[in-house]
């Protein structure tokens, strides 16, 4: 049993939805980094619920680190830190206690802990964990801007809407505009297209998947590791542990199954001596698990809101009896555009580890040692 993810450092998430707090530890990065705090919230509100089709439990995230950060910068010590939870409803999970939610976590959970899991709200399981997974995100997505990394999230597909896609090749004039909170999408009709088919099926009690598609430009060639901890194999790593994810492809990803391989074929351009692009990019950025100097571009599903408000069957895990099911509490009736801050977050975390293996932790700091012996 182990909830640390990381190589060159050791993340680890804690906290139950309904619990006091929730939020992470993460030890190894170097001492002196100046944490930007609004870059923290920036993310958080990405995360955050925000309008209609949202859900109605409001929390401020409001945060504060325990340990590991003095007078701005990191003390090179375990970072802790942690955002209090402040707006539960416990008494909406009273009577859904022994009754698993299909498609949630609330079986498989009582399979593991047997019971002895805090079930209130998902628990452990819960979204509310991600708002930590995002904090620790924001600081890796600091330290990867520092060095000219920048990372984008929109809903690329829902319900048969499409947004315009990124330019694979060419991303970074989209990925400044995806900063800013609100829907994520690049072009407004499909925004608003979107919106609606999330309201339709609000109003029918039930919940909607999207697929999202991110980019991350600014990386250099050389980056990951030819088998187990390729580029593919580590952002993977991390965005399956996001609730819901259920799929991921890197560039053309499963639509090379369509192709040819002259098709498919990145053709390389010449840039100067022992550098070249390709002028496409349907590798989505690496091949043999390490970035070839292109964005590195990516898909995730995120499935629909598992706990609608339409009956369902499930049974009640103490008599074994068939019971229906009429969740109460709230939800959000799509949680994927909340979901591109966690997306932007994991893949934030899994290039920093491979930066930190091929550079040294000491990469993350720009300025050198402000006290040398
Ligand atoms: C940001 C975020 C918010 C979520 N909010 C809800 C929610 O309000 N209701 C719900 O049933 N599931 C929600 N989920 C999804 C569940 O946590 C997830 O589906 C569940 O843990 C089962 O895991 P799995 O889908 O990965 O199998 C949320 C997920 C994320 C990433």
């Amino acid at each position: 049993m182990r909830s640390t993810y990381g190589t060159n450092f050791s993340l680890t998430l804690f906290g139950e939805s309904h619990g006091p707090a929730v939020g992470f530890v993460l030890d190894g990065l170097p001492a002196g980094i100046a944490l930007d705090l609004d870059n923290i919230r920036a993310a958080l509100t990405r995360r955050r619920p925000s309008g209609k089709i949202s859900t109605q439990r409001q929390e401020q995230d409001a945060f504060r680190f325990l340990s590991g950060f003095y007078k701005g910068r990191t003390c090179g010590t375990p970072l802790t830190f942690v955002i209090e939870n402040s707006a539960q409803r416990s008494e909406d999970y009273d009577e859904m206690q022994f009754l698993p939610r299909p498609s949630h976590a609330d079986y498989a959970a009582f399979a593991k802990y047997g019971g002895y899991q805090d079930a209130r709200g998902g628990g452990h399981f819960s979204g509310r964990i991600t708002a930590g997974l995002v904090a620790a995100g924001a600081i890796f997505q600091q330290i990867l801007s520092e060095h000219g990394v920048a990372i984008g999230t929109h809903v690329a597909s829902c319900r048969g809407i499409c947004d315009r896609g990124f330019d694979w090749a060419h991303v970074n004039d989209d990925l400044s505009a995806l900063l800013s909170p609100g829907f994520p999408v690049l072009s407004p009709k499909a925004r608003q297209q979107m919106l609606l088919a999330i309201e339709q099926a609000q109003s029918e009690g039930d919940s909607l998947g999207a697929v999202l598609e991110t980019a991350v430009s600014g990386l250099p060639a050389g980056l990951g590791e030819p088998f187990f901890h390729s580029v593919e194999s580590e952002i993977s790593h991390l965005l399956f542990s996001i609730p819901a994810v259920k799929g991921v492809e890197f560039g053309l990803g499963f639509g090379f199954a369509e192709g040819t391989g002259s098709a498919c074929n990145d053709a390389f351009v010449a840039l100067a001596p022992g550098r070249a692009v390709t002028r496409t990019n349907f590798n989505g950025g690496v091949n043999g698990g390490i970035t070839n100097g292109m964005p590195v571009v990516f898909s995730t599903v995120v499935k629909p809101t598992p706990s609608i408000y339409k009956e369902q069957d499930t049974v009640d895990v103490r008599t074994g009896e068939p019971k229906k099911l009429r969740i109460r509490g709230r939800h959000d009736p799509a949680i994927f555009h909340r979901a591109r801050a966690v997306i932007d977050a994991a893949a934030a975390i899994a290039l920093c580890d491979l930066y930190f293996g091929r550079f040294g932790y000491l990469w993350a700091r720009k300025e050198g040692p402000c006290v040398t012996v």
